[in-house]
């Protein structure tokens, strides 16, 4: 059996102002016309031994989720609920406990839901291929060949070349500029991409060796959780008390069990307007628009907007985001720092 996790709590700050608190990245159909989340549900059908999905989300989103999980014909086992978000490593543990009750240990496909894979029959196919090693106890991730030192990623030193699961020799979460640069000119290092395979089992053992409170909060809050409808709410006091971390600091970083299968599936996260602008078509000078636009004498750019006309002139590298509350202005390779902006209105409260 294979349940697939879908981790759908962050709140895409990088993507700002589209992407809101309220209203983020996942739940908007950014490429094509379903949603991102929508896409991660569809593109699993045809694994072997695919299970109901266990969905894992900020209550203030559950019914977005739920919806458009019925729209894509997806039937959770369970929507978990967080009333806060502890970030990745308790939400996974949530979903791992849950897998669990009754005795089971399935593999779990742990998936972000919010990136785009453009060969998607190729995606399953990796997947297949990474369940063996899964099965035996290996924490298995998926490595993207780096294409420049982008500090937004996880990077992954594979033991050996080669395109099956290898053992991890190394897993460096973040890395600042300088180190990022050194490993994409090594050529040893692989992206992680953020789709994890293996056993709850084995998820939930590492886990309690390298972060037992956070197994001990997990559990707690699911023990007490309440279902609501299709719901399953966590308890709050339980899980607000959670050290909060992702499941790269607190488990892959430190594990000896991780692994890693190379993948060349046309991945990406759409972390950034920088990485919609790379997937978003362009004209011959690598001019992308939505909406309605006019870019004269422009090149690289990204305009984004939608409810009135977005004129550029003599631009190069920028990407400019109108929406009805708020204005992007942004150098296109600063837009890492999007979130800044974000905190700073946070501040400001
Ligand atoms: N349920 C839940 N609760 N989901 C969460 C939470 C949470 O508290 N926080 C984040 N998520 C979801 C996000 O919605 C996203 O789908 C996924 O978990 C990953 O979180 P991000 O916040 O997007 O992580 P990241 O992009 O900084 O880094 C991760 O992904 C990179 C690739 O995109 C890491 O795994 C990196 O190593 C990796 O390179
Ligand atoms: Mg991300």
């Amino acid at each position: 059996e294979l349940v697939p996790v879908l981790l759908s709590g962050g709140s895409g700050t990088r993507l700002w102002p589209l992407s809101r608190e309220t209203h983020p990245k996942q739940f908007q159909p950014l490429v094509g016309e379903k949603s991102l989340l929508q896409a991660t549900w569809e593109r699993l059908e045809g694994l072997d031994g695919l299970a109901a999905p266990i969905v894992v989300a900020n209550e203030e989103h559950r019914f977005m989720v739920a919806e458009q999980l019925r729209q894509a014909g997806a039937v959770p086992s369970a929507i978990v609920l967080e009333p806060v978000g502890r970030n990745t490593a308790p939400a996974i543990a949530v979903a791992a406990l849950q897998a669990r009750a009754g005795g089971a240990d399935p593999l779990l496909l742990v998936l972000p839901s919010d990136h785009v894979i453009a060969d998607q029959a190729g995606f399953r196919a990796a997947v297949q291929a990474a369940c063996a090693a899964a099965g035996e106890g290996a924490l298995v991730t998926f490595g993207i060949v780096p294409t420049g030192p982008e500090t937004g990623y996880g990077y992954i030193k594979a033991g050996s070349a080669g395109s099956n699961v290898q053992k991890v020799e190394a897993f460096v979460e973040k890395p600042d500029k300088a180190t990022a640069e050194t490993y994409v000119a090594s050529g040893d290092y692989f992206w992680n991409s953020g789709m994890f395979l293996f056993r709850a089992s084995s998820y939930l053992a590492e886990l309690e060796k390298h972060a037992p409170a956070m197994v001990a909060a997990a559990s707690e809050s699911l023990e007490k959780a309440k279902r609501d409808v299709d719901f399953l709410r966590l308890d709050r006091d339980a899980f607000e008390a959670c050290p909060a971390d992702s499941i790269d600091y607190a488990v892959m970083e430190k594990t000896d069990k991780a692994a890693v299968l190379p993948i060349s599936v046309g991945w990406n996260d759409v972390g950034s307007w920088k990485a919609l602008w790379e997937i978003a078509d362009q004209d011959a000078d690598g001019n992308a628009h939505h909406g309605d636009v006019i870019a004269l004498d422009c090149r690289n750019t990204l305009a984004w907007g939608g409810r009135r006309l977005v004129s550029l002139l003599g631009l190069d590298d920028v990407i400019v985001v109108d929406t009805d509350d708020a204005l992007l202005v942004a150098a296109r390779d600063q837009v890492q720092e999007v979130k800044a902006i974000v905190a700073r209105l946070k501040d400001e409260g």
